[in-house]
């Protein structure tokens, strides 16, 4: 028999901790390949590697299971630097993926012009800074009159000439058109020093490129069962989401099998995961944002370098702020309690009330068999603010006075909604040490009916704590 795909992604504006569903996923699952099919360095989590917290980009989840392989396919944009820096990483922490992880040779390299691209102009986006973007608009412009400006990491092997006349070529036209720019340590943009550093990663990562345009289609034939684990959020898809404030892939569930080099026809089961409180990081518009746009603005202050997380934690009283009776300031709290700063960048993430709106067209458009909310423990944090008559949950839209059921497709619109809140009632216990579903205190399965009645479909699991472990089966 044929094996099956399955496929996991966030159905909001990332960081919701799919990486936790990912390990509950392969730890139930007879899953033996991981593709990562979207994306680049851009997307962050932290792994636990034998005791040691190591920050990870672009290595799916499943790397600390020999049994299983991973596979980064044609999709995805990569950074042979901070991959190869990846790799070590994960070396030095006691596992080697040596003979475990493959590159597609489709997937093409971040380079150097692109993440100095991204430095100068992903300001208005807010981006991560990696050059995802410009690599990706390289990649659909493939060639600049009759010179390549794309550069993928099968062509590299290929021709390493031809792949240090576009490195080159793209680096001369950034220093044309930015002759100010500086290199990290304030020196002028050095050419060749800039080749060198890039040609130095991605001979690195020959060992791990695959050639094979039907090697992940051959281990599903080979019966064998794969997981997509996709990138980023729904929100954030270049298409589906809240453009231009997106990110430049495609982040929906069609977006992984095409990304992923699967056929549709092995889809296995769609799971999607979201987490409340919700969040964003970045600019965009974020219709259920606790504070709206004082938020934003106190987010982004110094392009969102300025609130990162000692700064936050040094500078404010979570139980003051719990209690000052605004929404601004209960988010600046969430935000601490709750940790959410960026993997990344360490930005603050804009905090925001659950959106079953939101979340109910994730679903629909993803087609998900199975969801997961994540830090639902981390609703008992709304419940500390004395002054809240409950925990406020977006159920309903109105753009320009008429009652709506979705996110509206242009930005324009979503700035204008109007956002109706309903209050559920509090949830005062610690769940973070419940494993059953029987152990649940009523608050908790009150909640969970009253959102499966709103999302018309069953929550199949909430994450109850930080720890992979710490989840809820319902
Ligand atoms: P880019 O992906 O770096 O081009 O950034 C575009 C937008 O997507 C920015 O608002 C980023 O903050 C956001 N973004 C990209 N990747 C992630 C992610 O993994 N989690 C959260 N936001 C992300």
């Amino acid at each position: 028999m044929v094996g099956k795909a399955d496929l996991l992604s966030d159905y909001v504006w990332g960081d919701c901790g799919k990486g936790k569903v990912g390990e509950m996923i392969l730890e139930n699952g007879n899953h033996t390949l991981v593709i990562r099919p979207n994306g680049g360095d851009n997307a962050g989590r932290h792994e636990k590697i034998n005791g040691k917290k190591v920050g990870m980009h672009q290595i799916p989840p499943g790397f600390q299971d020999h049994k299983i392989d991973l596979y980064i396919g044609g999709g995805c944009v990569t950074n042979p630097i901070s991959l190869c820096e990846e790799i070590s990483d994960v070396r030095n922490a006691g596992i080697d993926l040596e003979g475990r992880l493959g590159i597609s040779s489709k997937v093409t390299l971040i380079q150097p012009h692109q993440k100095y691209l991204d430095g100068v102009l992903g300001g208005g986006v807010g981006t991560t800074g990696k050059g995802i973007g410009f690599a990706y608009s390289d990649r659909a412009k493939r060639m600049h009159g009759d010179k390549r400006v794309d550069l993928r990491v099968g062509d590299y092997f290929a021709d390493r000439k031809l792949a240090e006349e576009i490195v080159k070529y793209n680096l001369a036209i950034l220093v044309n058109d930015f002759p100010e720019l500086q290199d990290k340590k304030g020196n002028k943009i050095d050419i060749d020093k800039e080749w060198n550093k890039f040609k130095e990663a991605a001979d690195k990562l020959e060992t791990h490129l695959i050639t094979d345009p039907l090697y992940v289609v051959r281990r599903l034939e080979a019966g064998e069962n794969a997981l997509i684990n996709m990138a980023n959020g729904y929100f954030l898809d270049l298409v589906e989401g809240t453009n231009p404030t997106v990110t430049s892939s495609r982040t929906g569930s069609g977006g992984g099998f095409l990304g992923g080099e699967v056929p549709v026809k092995y889809a296995g089961k769609v799971y999607g995961v979201a987490k409340f409180p919700m969040t964003r990081v970045g600019h965009g518009p974020f219709p259920s944002e606790l504070g709206g746009n004082d938020s934003y603005k106190h987010c982004m202050e110094d392009s969102g370098y300025r609130y990162v997380a000692d700064m936050e934690k040094a500078a404010f009283n979570v139980n003051e702020f719990l209690n000052a009776g605004d929404y601004l300031h209960l988010g600046i709290a969430l935000r601490i309690l709750g940790g959410e700063y960026g993997a990344t960048t360490k930005r603050p993430r804009r905090v925001g009330m659950p959106d079953l709106v939101l979340l109910k067209q994730a679903c629909l458009k993803n087609g998900a068999d199975h969801l997961t909310i994540n830090k639902f423990d981390c609703l008992e944090h709304f419940s500390r603010a004395k002054w809240l008559p409950g925990i406020p949950i977006v159920t309903g839209y109105k753009l320009d006075g008429k009652s709506i059921d979705y996110l509206p497709n242009t930005n324009t619109e979503i700035e204008r909604l109007e956002t109706e809140v309903e209050f559920i009632p509090h949830i005062t216990e610690d769940l973070t040490g419940i494993r059953r579903k029987e152990d649940l205190p009523k608050s908790v399965i009150n909640a969970v009916s009253m959102m499966e009645d709103y999302l018309e479909r069953k929550i199949d699991c909430i994450g109850v704590g930080p720890e992979n472990y710490q989840y809820v089966e319902l």
